[in-house]
């Protein structure tokens, strides 16, 4: 019996029906990880800030059953392969490409000290591959979901297991698959609640559920997929990192959370001219999650638009991290009557969020369809989104 009954009964089977095809047997059981969008937060995880992400309804799902042979053989239904890997034999890198996320999770498990065997997985998802939407994060937390219901490892039981295992998805990914990524992906996948957001303190790793409904008020969130593939990603990415480590260092704090937003002018000044605007972002940034919690509290939409639209800014000019593909996105949605839109995600591609009136909807997609034809771009891809689940059990 479906524990979702919201999914779409023929994805959940999807996976579990190729793994029986590909397995012989059926799976014990399917278990599923949303990926996520960023309300506002950005670039702020990995400098102790706070986030605010919502799952998504899109999810990455895998049937899975136990082996007794220490083997991971998992096969991914996008990508068409399998790969079998003995779990002694997982380190960084190995084995390398998609599959890393999946054998990561098992390995910093047991580096966590949790007894985890083998396992047959099949990976299914409907999460855009290389979107900007953690389709990777969902990856791992499934996968993790997975591991610890069938190794009885507890760690989906409340909200400090969840971030438990959240932790060991992020070591999976930046130990094993090499990607220096904050953790804001993998708290989303597995702390969210359905409805919404997720303000994460990435300093003491404490949440709050923030009520995020936006039809209520007769408003929706359109995702923008711009379909621009992001080559220059990782390398922009740990150079944005190491330049807000080397910021903290030279300002003698253990991260830029430590920077007090009224100090922000005399701060600047201590430091070396290419690296202000890097923390002008970053502290300003942090501010702006706070001021849009409020908002979203007082249920101030306008307020919440104007804060996404200052985040873009500060994100395009200060952090340097947009695209044109993106730049065009936002003043699209913003011309249809967006109330405000912003990049979301790493950033050089990737996709924007625009938070508009619900009467609107197809307009926006319109005219960001219709301005990326005129500046000879790839075709997007837009879709309306409302808060998700976090991973668990589906069958
Ligand atoms: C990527 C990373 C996250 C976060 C964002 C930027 O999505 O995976 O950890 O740093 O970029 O906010």
């Amino acid at each position: 019996v479906s524990a979702r009954p919201d999914l779409d009964s023929c994805f959940v089977s999807a996976a579990a029906v190729t793994f029986t095809e590909l397995v012989g047997r059926p799976a014990t059981g399917v278990w599923s990880a949303p990926g996520r969008v960023n309300l506002i937060g950005e670039h702020t995880d990995y400098n102790g800030g706070l986030v605010l992400p919502i799952a998504l309804p899109h999810r990455t799902t895998a049937a899975v059953s136990r082996r007794t042979d220490g083997l991971l053989r998992v096969h991914s239904v996008q990508v068409g392969e399998t790969v079998t890997i003995a779990l002694d034999d997982i380190g960084p890198g190995r084995p390398p490409g998609w599959s890393g996320y999946v054998a990561g999770v098992l390995w910093a498990l047991r580096a966590d000290g949790f007894d985890v065997g083998g396992l047959d997985v099949v990976v299914d998802s409907d999460v855009p591959l290389g979107a900007g939407l953690s389709s990777s994060a969902a990856l791992e937390c499934a996968v993790g979901a997975a591991a610890s219901d069938l190794f009885e490892l507890g760690l989906l039981g409340d909200d400090r297991a969840r971030a438990r295992l959240a932790a060991a998805c992020v070591r999976a990914e930046n130990e094993i698959a090499g990607a220096a990524t904050g953790g804001m992906d993998q708290a989303a996948a597995l702390r969210c609640r359905a409805g919404h957001a997720l303000l994460l303190d990435c300093r003491s790793g404490e949440v709050e559920q923030v009520p995020f409904d936006l039809s209520a008020s007769g408003h929706a969130l359109l995702v923008t997929d711009t379909r621009t593939p992001h080559a220059l990603v990782d390398g922009q990415y740990a150079r944005r990192r190491a330049a807000c480590e080397r910021a903290a260092a030279a300002l003698a704090v253990a991260s830029l959370r430590e920077v007090p937003a009224s100090e922000l002018a005399s701060t600047l000044a201590k430091l070396e001219e290419e690296l202000r605007p890097r923390v002008r972002h970053v502290v300003t940034e942090i501010e702006r999650v706070s001021a849009a919690v409020a908002a979203l509290r007082a249920g101030d939409l306008v307020a919440v638009g104007r804060l996404l639209d200052a985040s873009h800014t500060s994100l395009r000019d200060d952090y340097e991290v947009s695209c044109p593909q993106l730049d065009v996105s936002v003043e699209a949605a913003r011309a249809a009557g967006a109330l405000g839109a912003r990049m979301t995600g790493g950033g050089f591609g990737g996709s924007s969020i625009a938070l508009i009136p619900a009467g609107v909807v197809e307009e926006a997609e319109h005219g960001i369809r219709a301005a990326f034809a005129r500046h000879g771009f790839r075709e997007p891809r837009c879709f309306a989104v409302t808060a998700g689940s976090a991973a668990g059990r589906d069958i």
